[in-house]
Formats: structure tokens, C-alpha cells, sequence
């Protein structure tokens, strides 16, 4: 299903917000993640030894803008062409580097309600049910995409 103007412009306008303070929000992303699954806390190595999460990691850094990013890309693309268009090389990497760190279906869940919330919290008075709806939208695309992947390759 496409995406349209508006619901491109609700994630556009809220990742631009987002992305001035990535370590704040990728922290509160991963213990969300945590709060949620906390048995997914072994999948990442910048975890699994340490009883907090660290504050200014730049693997959990990286992770957290990653998701926020190519979920954001992945809503001009719905907008666009109705698809998720991630280049294949980066789809099939995507696609190997999950799979090969264990991680499983239901993980995708997880990070989508931590996402989300993530989002509600960062943009305060600006968050609605549409920006919601248009993220959701967007990186359930984007999660089908590299779950379809993950199939291929396992
Ligand atoms: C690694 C993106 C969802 C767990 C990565 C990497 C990217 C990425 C780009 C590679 C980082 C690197 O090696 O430089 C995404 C995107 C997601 C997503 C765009 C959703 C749309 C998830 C989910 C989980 C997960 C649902 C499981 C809870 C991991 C783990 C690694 C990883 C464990 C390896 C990190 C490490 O230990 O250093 N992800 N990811 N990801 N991802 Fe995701």
C-alpha cells in the first residue's frame, strides 16, 4: 500500500526532529527494546556483557539511526513507488546480518511498539494517531522486506 503526502511529510518532519538527538533517543529506543523483550538484550554485543545499557555507544548509536533512517526512507519510497525500494545489495545485507545475529520474527514487534513510543515521547505535542499510523506503515514495509530476506538466506 502507498503512502501519501501527508503521512510521508508526518515521518519526515518528525525524523528531522528526532535525529537532533540521536543518543537520547537511541538510548530510550533500546530500553524500550529491553523493557519489552529483555531476552533480546544477548542479541547485541554492545549488551551482552554489561547489566546497563551504555550511554554514547556508537554501536547503539548506529543501530538506533539506522532503524529511524531507513524506516524514514522507506516512507518516501512508499510515497513515491507503493514499495520498499532498498537497494538489493543492502536488502540481502540486511537480510544476513539479522539472521546471522539470531535475530527471529517476533524481534520486529518488539522493535516497532519501541519505536514508536520512542517517537511519541521525542516529538511531545507533535505526535497523533497519523504520525503513528505512518511510521507504523512505513517499517512494516521495510521489516516484510528484510524478513523476506532472512527466509531466503536460512
Ligand atoms: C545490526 C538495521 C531491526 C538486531 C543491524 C545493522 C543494521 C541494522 C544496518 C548493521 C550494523 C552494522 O553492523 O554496522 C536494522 C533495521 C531494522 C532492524 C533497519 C528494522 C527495520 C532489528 C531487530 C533486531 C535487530 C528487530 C532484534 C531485536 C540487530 C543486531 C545487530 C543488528 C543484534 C548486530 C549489532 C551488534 O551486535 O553490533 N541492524 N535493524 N535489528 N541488528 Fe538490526
Amino acid at each position: 500500500m502507498a503512502l501519501t503526502e501527508k503521512q510521508e511529510a508526518l515521518v519526515k518532519e518528525s525524523w528531522e526532529l528526532m535525529k537532533q538527538d540521536i543518543p537520547r533517543h537511541g538510548f530510550r529506543l533500546f530500553a524500550l527494546i529491553l523493557e519489552i523483550a529483555p531476552g533480546a538484550k544477548d542479541l547485541f554485543s554492545f549488551l551482552r556483557d554489561t547489566d546497563e545499557i551504555p550511554e554514547n555507544n556508537p554501536k547503539l548509536k548506529a543501530h538506533a539511526a539506522r532503524v529511524f533512517k531507513l524506516t524514514c526512507e522507506s516512507a518516501v519510497q512508499l510515497r513515491e513507488k507503493g514499495e520498499v525500494v532498498v537497494a538489493d545489495t543492502t536488502l540481502k545485507w540486511l537480510g544476513s546480518v539479522h539472521l546471522r545475529k539470531g535475530v527471529l520474527q517476533p524481534h520486529f514487534e518488539v522493535v516497532k511498539e519501541a519505536l514508536l513510543k520512542t517517537i511519541e515521547e521525542g516529538v511531545g505535542e507533535k505526535w497523533s494517531e497519523e504520525m503513528k499510523n505512518a511510521w507504523g506503515e512505513a517499517y512494516d514495509h521495510l521489516a516484510a522486506a528484510i524478513m523476506g530476506e532472512m527466509q531466503v538466506e536460512a
